[in-house]
């Protein structure tokens, strides 16, 4: 069927589109509703089917003949180690790990944390918790203590699962004490924490709470897969929201299963037996739908790579890691490719090894620059795909679909909707905008499968964050236009979330850290270009009257407490001292004509400005500093 065809039916039938999809998993009792409401008036996609995610993703493939076929495949640069799972052998893994599970007395609809390296059992507590119908909450290991508190708090787990350590690059990151320690800080106490030891630096156990996975694994019996409806949470997935509190997603079973299956084949082409390697994270959505759950729903190679795109040890980790496994299609953020042009402008580390294997290469996460896009196209000669999608939905919002019968590539746009997506560009009342104007990117509901049905423990939360502004229609956070021939562009978050090396983070969230400090009266944090990373934040903090202090010192304290609070992760290495900051009339921080400034943007001061004059201070302090 053509895009085209495909399209028209997902926005004008949903339901018989959606039903013929659903046909492609197998369901232990087939849905009945396609389309219903649940009890908050939210539309579900097969409430009343009965499935289990772990069954689709493996025990399915070993029932089908694809039990020696290669599930799984670990590379990890950064210990040496490299290992792979058939789908018989993951099968088996996760089986195990689900009954240490359920003897610890997690079953359906429990909570279980996980906070992991990129290590194959960050893969397989994730599956065995969806055997077990419990729900995973996966915690992005660069996050602080204080990060993890907040979500331990917000999921209430039964169990959390971790590992004595991670590593970035040459340093050992010890996992174990940012564990204690946000045990310590939450109100909520898990019962039990399942303890990866590895070689490189194992901790200390906590007798009566820590487990050592190896050991109770190896004990524990393989547990079966425990049918869940359609409309069961499979996981929480805590995202950046405008407040220090992140926002936890939900994803259930029956849609996301779904989407899962069809977006591996129509907008990465990928069929059982192909190689498939999302360069993320599992901590990110990224790694949870195309590292985990995707690519094994549809019985290809998963890679789950360990290292970074340069320095582990050099920028042609990527193509190696391409060649070694016979990659077809690869998924990363613009700003690894960034990364690596910078240590190899030439790319002349691709042509060392053999990638007549790869076929696409995907990009999402951030605005996928044209420069950027110009560069991968010169070098690797192959379709360059950028896609478009945020935590919530789970899967690509727009792109050019090549499982279908994708069309010329315009550079800097994420091409065209994907099939169950009604995009439209509203102004600010909610009107739909000609072509070529930019507005709000907004989804017509219903949304389809796979997307938030909710916030994990706050759905008032989810309907004014998401759907109040304009009655019918989701609201994506993301400006951007259509052109003329029906190309979706999208420019950037309307919102107070920035996105740092693909990393999405709330600069409302550092704002609250920045303000905590004691010289700080108030300050804005906002996002600053940056040639690597996309954006990076900065801060412009005002002192307390009468407060005498080191513009310096402030700097690294200020460095530390982000770091500290939020984690490494948000890559806050910029404070500058200003005397006003730019406000209306009514007091608010007028931060997007700072932003304006920062990024040497035209900007027009609104005319609800108090003090005109101190945006020229403001640019002469940046300039000054040489951030601007
Ligand atoms: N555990 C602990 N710390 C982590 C971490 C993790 N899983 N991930 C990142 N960090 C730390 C880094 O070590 C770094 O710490 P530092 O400030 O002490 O050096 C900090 O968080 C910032 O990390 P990052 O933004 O990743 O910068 P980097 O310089 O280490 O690497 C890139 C830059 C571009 C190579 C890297 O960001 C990258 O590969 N990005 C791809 C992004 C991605 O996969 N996004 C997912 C969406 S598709
Ligand atoms: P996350 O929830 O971490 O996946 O971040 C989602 C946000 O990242 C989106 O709302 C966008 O702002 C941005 N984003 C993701 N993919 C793209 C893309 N291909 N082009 C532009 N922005 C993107």
């Amino acid at each position: 069927m053509s895009y085209q065809q495909e399209y028209r039916l997902s926005i004008e039938q949903p339901e018989q589109f959606w039903a013929k999809q659903a046909k492609n998993i197998q369901w232990f009792k087939a849905p009945r509703r396609i389309l219903s409401k649940d009890e908050n008036g939210i539309d579900r996609w097969f409430a009343d089917g009965e499935l289990n995610t772990a069954f689709l993703a493996l025990d399915y493939h070993v029932l089908h003949g694809r039990g020696e076929q290669l599930a799984l495949i670990y590379d990890s640069p950064v210990t040496g180690q490299r290992s792979t799972y058939t789908y018989n052998q993951l099968t088996e893994a996760v089986a195990r790990c689900a009954g240490a599970l359920q003897q610890l007395g997690v079953g359906k609809g429990d909570r279980v944390v996980i906070y992991m390296p990129m290590i194959p059992q960050a893969a397989i507590a994730m599956l065995a918790c969806a055997r077990l119908g419990a729900v995973h909450s996966v915690v992005f290991g660069g996050f602080a203590p204080h990060e993890l508190a907040i979500r331990i708090d917000d999921a209430e787990p039964k169990v959390v699962i971790s590992a004595s350590c991670g590593i970035e690059v040459d340093r050992v990151i010890e996992y174990k004490p940012i564990l204690d320690s946000a045990i310590a800080m939450a109100t909520h106490k898990p019962e039990w924490c399942l303890i990866y030891q590895r070689e490189q630096k194992p901790c200390n156990l906590i007798a009566g709470r820590d487990l050592d996975w190896s050991q109770t694994v190896a004990r524990a019996q393989p547990a079966d897969c425990t049918p869940v409806r359609g409309d069961d949470p499979l996981y929480v997935l805590y995202t950046s929201g405008t407040t220090g509190k992140p926002k936890g997603v939900v994803r259930d079973n029956g849609g996301h299963a779904v989407a899962m299956r069809y977006s591996m084949k129509v907008m990465y082409d990928m069929q059982p037996g192909d190689v498939f390697w999302a360069a993320s994270d599992v901590g990110w959505v990224v790694g949870h739908s195309y590292i985990v759950y995707a690519p094994l729903i549809a019985g290809c190679t998963t890679i789950l790579y360990e290292g970074k795109p340069v320095r582990t040890p050099d920028a042609g980790a990527f193509w190696r890691v391409c060649a070694e496994y016979g990659v077809k299609g690869l998924f990363a953020a613009p700003t690894a490719f960034r990364a690596i042009r910078k240590e190899d402008p030439e790319c002349t580390q691709a042509g060392k090894y053999d990638l007549s294997k790869l076929k696409t290469i995907f990009m999402a996460g951030e605005r996928l620059d044209p420069p950027t896009y110009d560069w991968v196209v010169k070098h690797l000669q192959r379709p360059v795909i950028d896609h478009w999608w945020q935590t919530e939905t789970g899967w690509a919002i727009a792109g050019n679909h090549v499982g279908l019968d994708p069309v010329a590539v315009k550079a800097g746009s994420v091409t065209r909707p994907s099939p169950g997506y009604n995009v439209q560009i509203l102004d600010a009342k909610g009107k739909p905008v000609a072509a070529g104007e930019q507005g709000i990117i907004a989804i017509k509901l219903p949304l389809p499968p796979g997307c938030l049905p909710t916030i994990w423990a706050n759905h008032e939360r989810f309907e004014a964050g998401y759907l109040n502004a304009f009655k019918g229609y989701y609201i994506t956070g993301d400006g951007g236009y259509v052109d003329a021939d029906n190309y979706l562009y999208v420019l950037g978050r309307t919102d107070d979330i920035i996105n740092v090396a693909g990393h999405r983070l709330s600069t409302g969230e550092m704002e609250e850290v920045v303000a905590g400090h004691e010289a700080v009266a108030e300050c804005a944090v906002i996002g600053r270009h940056s040639e690597l990373k996309g954006e990076e934040p900065l801060g412009l903090v005002l002192l307390k009257d009468g407060v005498q202090i080191d513009e310096e010192q402030l700097r690294a304290e200020l460095v530390q407490r982000v770091r500290d609070q939020i984690g490494a992760v948000a890559s806050f290495r910029d404070a500058i001292v200003v005397q006003r900051l730019p406000k209306t009339r009514s007091g608010k921080i007028l931060r997007k004509v700072l932003r304006n400034i920062a990024n040497h943007e035209e900007y027009q001061a609104p005319s609800t400005i108090d003090d005109p004059a101190c945006l020229a201070e403001i640019e002469q302090i940046l300039k000054s500093k040489g951030l601007s």
